[in-house]
């Protein structure tokens, strides 16, 4: 492996670079389900900037009020990412992102319309000339307000190539820098999405001066696969999002796509500016802000990535870990514990281990923190580094609660009914409440609705074990919805009861910081 990135780093020239192009912030966030609240999106892209992505798609500006301020919000905050705004061929799309991205250092307007023809007969219902003439206009248009343009052919890989010819030289002509040709439908395979944009790149006038781009849709599992077979032919970004997220089965993995190019680069000499260090706290933050877990056997990320079970494994391991790892843990940020955190460690110990793990924390969440810590540790034979971000995570997203749990006590088994005393801290002052339900989790539920009377629905319930052993702590993840608004709630403890109770009002709290910003209305309201 050694000897494969040094030579790599002699070779690497600008024509060998690939922009990485992230989206899940848009495309990602389009995954049914998935709604991320603003101080979220603002969390992931600072990790992504951090982490060296080029490109950052915050969202779809005309879509909705929310989408609009997160693209806006981010344009302020990135030092080194361009932020781009996504928009349909109309003027008052494109307007919308113009105005979004104006704070940003550097910003793109990427613009799409479909092409094929069953898009373009069923979906838009406009002819061919038509779509070609949006194809210019909406360029132009966007070249108003920068001059870094993206222009996406929707549905590409189902469309004619004479025509797609003409669109992608009538987008060059308008003065779009980078052309986007997405496999919307995952329906492509890599030799065929090859040969297309061998195809373009010979084929249209003018595409020797732009940047060809890929967006693959992973329905038949093909989205990685084609996404590199893209830029064997010559496309120089790659459009994909954290842990895949993504409509339907999600998009090409930026953690697959960065890690392929890197691992094999004898196969596929391509270089990143993305640090791969950081893929593992993205996809960490990514999956907790959208409450998708990732699952378990998922390339790169995936808890069983890098683990070891068969005796025969474990052995070669043991002797060379080469043997079974053609990448290193370490080199996508999951580190084995320098520090091993018990109930003896102290504040010096405990502070050193959360900036190892990118937490500073100010004095009195610092103080929090660490109680919660020595709690933890107390019922706790070991603590590792997923317990710690999960009870630091918890604490810095609980600072400015209005409600807060105090106790929490259940009854629970086969007798039933299953009955929950809940004791809640309601804008400084406490409130107690029992009730009943279908289970204990009901219960709980049920004795906080009737301290603080709402009607949010409740779409999403979660629980994961964050480590291993019967004392490991449980995550639960809550997503309350009211009147077209979301919230999601997390927390971790070991128990799973007092996890669930934080996260439902994490949730809660989420959904009135949310309404009150919204419509300036009070707790009572909700
Ligand atoms: O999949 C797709 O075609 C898209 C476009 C909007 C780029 O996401
Ligand atoms: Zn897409």
């Amino acid at each position: 492996m050694a000897d494969q990135s040094n030579e790599s780093a002699a070779r690497r020239n600008s024509q060998d670079h690939v922009v990485i192009f992230d989206t899940t912030l848009r495309d990602g966030e389009q995954s049914p389900g998935a709604s991320m609240t603003l101080s979220e999106k603002l969390q992931v892209a600072e990790v992504l900037d951090q982490m060296g992505v080029n490109i950052i798609e915050a969202g779809f500006p005309i879509a909705s009020n929310g989408d609009f301020e997160a693209v806006h919000e981010i344009s302020k905050l990135m030092k080194n990412a361009v932020v781009c705004g996504l928009s349909r061929a109309q003027f008052k799309d494109i307007d919308r992102a113009g105005e979004a991205l104006a704070p940003a250092h550097r910003s793109r307007i990427h613009t799409f319309i479909s092409t094929s023809p069953l898009h373009m007969k069923y979906k838009l219902q406009m002819e061919p000339g038509a779509v070609l003439e949006a194809v210019t206009a909406s360029v132009e248009r966007a070249r108003r307000y920068t001059d870094d343009v993206e222009w996406s052919a929707e549905d590409a890989t189902r469309t004619d190539h004479d025509f797609l010819c003409r669109c992608v030289e009538a987008a060059i002509k308008a003065g779009a820098t980078t052309i986007n040709i997405p496999d919307t439908v995952g329906y492509t395979v890599p030799e065929e999405y090859h040969d297309l944009f061998k195809m373009l790149i010979e084929k249209v006038p003018g595409g020797e001066d732009v940047t060809f781009s890929t967006h693959c849709h992973n329905d038949l599992g093909l989205a990685v696969a084609n996404s590199l077979a893209g830029v064997r032919a010559g496309a120089r970004q790659i459009e994909c999002t954290i842990n895949g997220m993504g409509e339907r089965a999600g998009n090409a993995a930026l953690e697959e796509v960065v890690m392929g190019m890197d691992t094999r680069q004898d196969v596929l000499p391509y270089w990143t500016d993305v640090d791969p260090v950081f893929i593992t706290k993205a996809s960490r933050l990514v999956s907790a802000v959208s409450g998708f877990p990732v699952q378990y056997n998922k390339a790169i990320v995936g808890q069983n990535a890098f683990a070891h079970e068969s005796g025969i494994h474990q052995d070669g391991m043991l002797k060379n870990n080469q043997t079974y790892e053609i990448m290193t843990p370490e080199s996508v940020g999951l580190r084995e514990s320098s520090l091993v955190m018990g109930k003896h460690s102290g504040r010096h110990a405990f502070k050193e281990k959360l900036k190892d793990l990118g937490y500073e924390l100010g004095d009195n969440a610092f103080q929090e923190a660490f109680q919660r810590f020595k709690d933890l540790a107390d019922k706790k034979k070991q603590v590792f580094d997923e317990d710690l971000i999960a009870l630091v995570d918890d604490e810095v997203s609980s600072v400015n609660d209005l409600i807060k749990l105090t106790s929490l006590t259940v009854y629970a088994g086969t007798g039933g009914p299953q009955k929950a005393t809940v004791t809640l801290e309601v804008n400084g002052k406490d409130e107690t409440r029992e009730a009943s339900g279908d289970g204990p989790v009901d219960a709980t539920f049920n004795a906080i609705r009737a301290i603080v009377p709402h009607e949010a629905r409740l779409p999403l319930y979660q629980v994961m074990a964050v480590t291993e052993g019967t004392d490991a702590q449980a995550e639960v993840m809550v997503r309350l919805e009211h009147d077209g608004l979301t919230a999601t709630g997390r927390s971790a403890d070991t128990d799973t009861m007092v996890a669930s109770a934080r996260a439902y009002i994490s949730a809660l709290n989420g959904l009135i910081a949310r309404r009150e910003k919204a419509s300036d209305i009070s707790l009572q309201a909700i």
